[in-house]
């Protein structure tokens, strides 16, 4: 790997990497090989993860570290709308654009603040799902010339607290999902005497594609079949609120790889518009719903961790479809609203992990000598290994043998035949016949599966201190990729493979499977040696849903984070405005029913008897009592920071 005289370089990181497909002009590798970060690309300066990690650490932050680059996030907001803006100017659309943030995708204080404030311009708008999300929304989102949108199904609180937003003067709207919301609906509208803004979601035969493709569909979980639109329209008509009808909305699935998908969608939602509007209805507003992707492989292909189209035409596509669909039908183009989540903060989070451990499969000391013991199947395994390279051997041969050895020393030793010393000697030899077999195909043109396979077998394992179920529940449940990195020694060629694995107790806390632009994906990720030095590696694109859907296996809670603002005044071009601590083990122990107070007693009443018993003296069970009790308050992960301290 490298360039033509195989001199490693940074380019050939970046290319390793994928960094400038998936990166999106965000992320890029500095000379010193370090990944940095321009949350406002040509706008605003870069940043060094590995700077920020170094302050973050000064700051009392421990790893994993969630860093968060807020002007990021603003820039997604601004590209977004700034995308719809020229579509609709370009297709002289006689009407606009104004969104909406789902708060689900990162309900985070900050995260909305940031979004909203980036927002105004805009008139950017918050989608709620549930009575939590709608009372933040109400309280956070002050413009009333922004839309707040409540989907998911709702009861009478629900209800009755949008009206409420209503009667403040917000344009909040109630999208139906279930008839009997309509009925709840007039209620209340009746009795806090305000207008309801009334949407219908829409159950489009239309689906989507990918792993959230149940989201859309005429099997869908949500939405109003055609029968019962007709029956909403009816309703509301009866109860003098048929002007009260402003939106329809649907919602194919996040993710969405494909852009056919989502032209197809669009059209047939704006066709139940345009008969809505025909219907009497004064239909405002087509909600496009979310879907837009985010392509965390870099490949621009419809596979699920991918997508085949970029911002711009996505905005395009909608906009100029809707056109379509409107004049075709002769009814005003309507305002489009989209609910995009994931393609707007995804991208403006980092978690940043430490590799602690480095499980190689031939330990730096298994130096190929001559065996001490006269066991046959290890003299074999000797001898194979030996003449391994004279000419007239064959490398795949040798390769059969060895599994052979290593086989039949399994079955002798679950006979109780061989001692440990046997079977770690023919061990030894068959992981190092397999490196040196690998070696020998390394530059071959033809490669056998076979030893494909070994690679992946040949890999190390880098422990690494997170939890996959507290900070990357998608792929861990879908299977979904996300880029990872080391985030410095990128001017250092990785001369390793391997695998993640967590601090979970569970076999399912891994990750191995990996981005890469020609096969769906791969099994081994390209890593240093770690030469029991701090590594750091970056888990990016982060920030849409895996925040909030993590949970508390184990008892990991949540991460410390640091958030980053650029600075042209700070020498370093950045300032970390606040940091979040961590859950502490204190407070995972309470979600869990285990208060502080009462551990505290048991523990204490252990310590007392043990005094009683002569177990242990006084002062020593009292200070071993305050070691237990200081613990508690602590972070739940692994405290590295003596072992491998950063230089
Ligand atoms: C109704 C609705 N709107 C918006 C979204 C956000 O979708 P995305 O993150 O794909 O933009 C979702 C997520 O599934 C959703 O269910």
């Amino acid at each position: 790997m490298g360039n033509e005289e195989n001199v490693w370089t940074v380019d050939a990181a970046r290319e390793l990497y994928g960094v400038q497909r998936w990166g999106l002009r965000y992320f890029d590798i500095n000379d010193k090989g370090e990944v940095i970060v321009t949350p406002l690309k040509e706008h605003g300066g870069s940043v060094a993860i590995l700077d920020v990690v170094r302050e973050a650490l000064g700051l009392g932050l421990h790893f994993p570290m969630l860093i968060r680059f807020q002007d990021l996030l603003r820039n997604r907001v601004v590209r977004l709308n700034s995308a719809f803006t020229e579509a609709v100017a370009e297709a002289e659309y006689k009407s606009r654009y104004q969104g909406v943030y789902p708060i689900k995708v990162n309900q985070l204080r900050e995260v909305v603040e940031e979004i909203v404030e980036a927002g105004k311009p805009f008139n950017y708008g918050l989608e709620v799902g549930s009575k939590p999300e709608l009372y933040a929304a109400l309280a956070f989102l002050e413009d009333s010339d922004c839309l707040v949108i409540c989907n998911g199904y709702k009861d009478d609180n629900f209800i009755r607290t949008a009206l409420i937003g209503r009667k403040l003067g917000k344009k909040v709207f109630l999208v139906v999902e279930k008839l009997q919301e309509v009925e709840t609906i007039i209620k209340y509208a009746a009795e806090l005497d305000v207008e309801p803004l009334v949407g219908l979601r829409l159950r489009l035969a239309s689906s989507g594609m990918g792993k959230w493709e149940k989201s859309g569909g005429e099997d869908a979980k949500f939405g109003l079949s055609t029968q019962e639109i007709l029956m909403a329209s009816r309703m509301l008509k009866a109860a003098g609120l048929g002007h009260c009808l402003k939106l329809v909305h649907f919602h194919v699935g996040s993710q969405v790889p494909d852009i056919l998908t989502i032209k197809k969608a669009v059209r047939e939602g704006a066709m139940f518009y345009a008969k809505l509007r025909k219907n009497g209805h004064d239909l405002e507003y087509v909600d496009v719903g979310g879907g837009l992707g985010v392509d965390y492989d870099g490949s621009r292909t419809t596979f699920h961790s991918s997508i085949n189209y970029s911002l711009n035409e996505y905005a395009r596509d909608i906009v100029y479809s809707i056109k379509d669909v409107c004049d075709a039908e002769n009814v005003p183009h309507p305002v489009i609203i989209s609910e995009s989540g994931r393609a707007l903060v995804a991208h403006h989070s980092v978690l940043v992990v430490q590799a602690f451990g480095h499980v190689k499969k031939i330990p730096e000391d298994s130096l190929p000598s001559e065996p001490k013991s006269p066991h046959k199947l290890v003299q074999e395994a000797w001898q194979t290994y030996k003449y391994l390279d004279e000419d007239d051997n064959n490398p795949l041969e040798a390769y059969h043998d060895a599994l052979h050895f290593k086989e039949e020393v399994q079955t002798h030793f679950e006979l109780g035949l061989i001692d440990l010393e046997v079977k770690a000697e023919v061990e030894k030899f068959f992981w190092l016949i397999s490196g040196r077999v690998l070696e020998i195909y390394k530059d071959a043109e033809y490669v056998p599966d076979e030893i494909e396979e070994i690679k992946t077998r040949f890999s190390d394992r880098y422990l690494c201190n997170f939890s996959v179920f507290q900070s990357l529940l998608d792929h861990w449940g879908y299977g979904q990729l996300f880029p990872i990195m080391p985030i410095h020694r990128l001017a250092e060629e990785p001369q390793r493979r391997g695998t993640l694995a967590d601090i979970t107790c569970d076999s399912d806390g891994m990750i191995s499977k990996f981005i890469n632009l020609y096969e769906e994906w791969v099994d081994t990720l390209p890593l240093h040696d770690t030469n029991d030095e701090p590594y750091y590696l970056g888990i990016f694109l982060t920030g849409a849903y895996q925040d909030i859907m993590g949970d508390l296996h184990n008892l990991f809670g949540r991460v410390n984070e640091a958030h980053v603002f650029l600075d042209e005044d700070e020498e370093s071009g950045y300032y970390i405005e606040e940091t979040i601590e961590g859950t502490t083990m204190e407070k995972v122990l309470a979600l869990v029913q285990y208060g502080e107070n009462d551990l505290s007693r048991k523990m204490k009443a252990q310590f007392d008897r043990a005094i009683k018993e002569d177990r242990l003296k006084p002062n020593e069970a009292m200070r071993l009592l305050n070691d237990y009790q200081k613990g508690i308050k602590g972070y739940t992960y692994l405290d590295l920071s003596r072992e491998l301290p950063l230089r």
